[in-house]
């Protein structure tokens, strides 16, 4: 099964109340209806950005028959790991999160809009190029994120944003011991190569019934996913495909490992990272391109531990602050 059903995903938020960790409320969430909008322009513009989601590849992926609209540089999906269209609890929802922008960016080091924030995953993510404002397709995808927000009031943080937050290892995640846990759990799927599967090998603007780890049609080097902890997380609670944050499936190590392993394999280069997160002391500890403000390695910065890290900061922060 590959998209799967709002109303299960419905259901499993009403499931169980009570068996979820303490920090994660399974308050439901009142999600508004695509399927219930008015056919006139508005309803046929959120409808347009929805299908987007889902279906990424077919719109703006780099095999679709117009040159002039392949933006996308991979064949991935929104939805591959936005799940269900962006409304699923600590599955990278985009629920409630519109009112949110502009924003400050701490990897531009400047506010930032909604068009802003969807082209940083058009260039990261799915390794591609950024949407013109006014194309079709970024008015499609914001009219669709602005409508996942209906009813959520500006300054309101919704409970199950992101993709959760586990315990933190106190030794480095260890790709060896990851590749024991890929080969047992993620390989079926995602296939021992991590290129996953597509509908159709002779037709890739079809998209994948298994989307890529790595490789060239995977997220850049540059990508949220391409950090540890937002793997390891997205993983815990989310994969194998099925499970989610009130059932995990993994143990908090072996998500820690299996992210270390498939974050060590190959996957597209982004030039230019060494001007991400202008202000050194906002960089994410996980972030696995320097330059950093705190002298560790690129290593204990890909794979951890991040507490030494995060203690360093938050030194060079108070110093920064007594200073000024
Ligand atoms: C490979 C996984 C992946 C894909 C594919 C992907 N994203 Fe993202 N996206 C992320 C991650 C991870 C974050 C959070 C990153 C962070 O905060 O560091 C994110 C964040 C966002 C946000 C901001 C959410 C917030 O809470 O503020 C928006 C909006 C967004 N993505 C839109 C899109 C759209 C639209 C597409 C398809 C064109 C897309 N993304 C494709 C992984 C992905
Ligand atoms: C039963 C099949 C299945 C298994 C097993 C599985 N996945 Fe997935 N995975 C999927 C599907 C399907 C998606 C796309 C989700 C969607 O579109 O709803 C996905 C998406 C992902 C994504 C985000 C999209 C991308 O391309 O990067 C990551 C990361 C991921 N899986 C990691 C893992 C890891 C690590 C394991 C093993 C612990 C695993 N998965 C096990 C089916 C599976």
């Amino acid at each position: 099964m590959y998209i799967r059903c709002f109303c299960s995903a419905i259901f499993m938020l009403i499931a169980v109340p009570g068996s979820a960790p303490a920090q994660q409320s399974p308050t439901p969430w009142t999600m508004p209806e695509v399927s219930a909008l008015p056919r006139d322009a508005r309803g046929q513009l959120i409808r347009d950005g929805r299908d987007i989601m889902l279906a990424t590849y077919a719109f703006i992926g780099p095999n679709v028959d117009d040159p002039a609209k392949r933006f996308a540089g991979n064949n991935l999906a929104c939805t591959n790991c936005h799940l269900s269209g962006g409304t699923t609890k600590f599955g990278l929802p985009l629920f409630g999160i519109y009112n949110d922008f502009p924003a400050y960016s701490a990897r531009t080091g400047g506010p930032i809009t909604i068009e802003d924030r969807i082209n940083s995953c058009m260039t990261r993510s799915m390794n591609g190029r950024a949407l013109p404002n006014d194309a079709p397709e970024m008015r499609a995808l914001v009219a669709y994120v602005e409508f996942l927000s209906t009813g959520v009031p500006k300054g309101e943080q919704v409970p199950g944003l992101g993709a959760g937050k586990m315990k933190e290892l106190s030794r480095p995640a260890d790709p060896v011991r990851g590749s024991t846990v890929y080969a047992r759990s993620c390989a079926a799927c995602h296939k021992p190569d991590g290129a996953g599967v597509l509908r159709d090998r002779g037709a890739p603007q079809l998209g994948y019934m298994l989307p890529p780890l790595w490789g060239p049609d995977s997220y850049n080097d540059g990508a949220g996913m391409a950090r540890l902890m937002n793997f390891a997380n997205f993983v815990h609670f989310n994969m194998p495909h099925g499970a989610d944050y009130l059932n995990p499936q993994l143990t908090d190590e072996q998500a820690w490992d299996v992210a270390a392993y498939v974050l060590s394999q190959k996957r597209p280069h982004r030039a230019g990272l060494e001007k991400d997160f202008p202000d050194l002391l906002d960089k994410p500890v996980d972030a696995a391109y320097g330059p950093y403000a705190d002298g560790f390695s690129e290593k204990q910065h890909k794979y951890g531990p991040f507490a030494p890290i995060l203690a360093a900061i938050k030194r060079l922060k108070a110093a920064a602050s007594k200073k000024q």
